[in-house]
């Protein structure tokens, strides 16, 4: 399931996925609407939005909201994961938002940065947590 044909074959809809459930962010404060999608190791995808709250701090990132339907779903593996924002710059994903993807994903892991047009820049976990610390630490 993990092999590289088949990660470039799912990559097209994880990015068209994080790109459709950017509607559905709960964005009033920011007005920055964010989706992800993650593909898991049997193939399904999962999608998260920004969810944002009145007291500031308990807003959650798509990111977050992705990992977590994974996990609901039986996944316990990002194969890879697109993030879709708004803007010039390119929404790469927070510095907690990394460290919860390293949770699940390997150093290889695509990061796929989209806007509304699609596939913006690819990176990989290792490119934007490099000397990272994970599960495989603690033995
Ligand atoms: N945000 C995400 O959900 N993911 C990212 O990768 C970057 C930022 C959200 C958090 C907050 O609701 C809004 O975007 C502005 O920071």
């Amino acid at each position: 399931m993990t092999d590289d044909a088949t990660i470039t074959n799912t990559i097209t809809d994880t990015i068209a996925a994080a790109i459709a459930a950017m509607p559905n962010a709960y964005a009033p404060y920011s007005q920055f609407s964010v989706g992800a999608a993650i593909c898991d190791e049997n193939g399904n995808i999962h999608t998260g939005v920004n969810v944002e709250n009145a007291a500031y701090p308990q807003g959650s990132c798509a990111e977050a909201g992705a990992i977590a339907a994974m996990v609901m779903a039986g996944g316990t593996r990002i194969i890879s994961i697109a993030v879709a924002g708004k803007g010039d710059m390119l929404c790469t994903p927070c510095g907690g938002c990394r460290q919860r993807i390293r949770e699940f994903a390997n150093p290889d892991t695509p990061i796929l940065i989209a806007d509304t047009n699609g596939l913006r820049q690819r990176f990989t976990l290792d490119d934007l947590l490099p000397y990272s610390f994970g599960p495989d630490h603690l033995g």
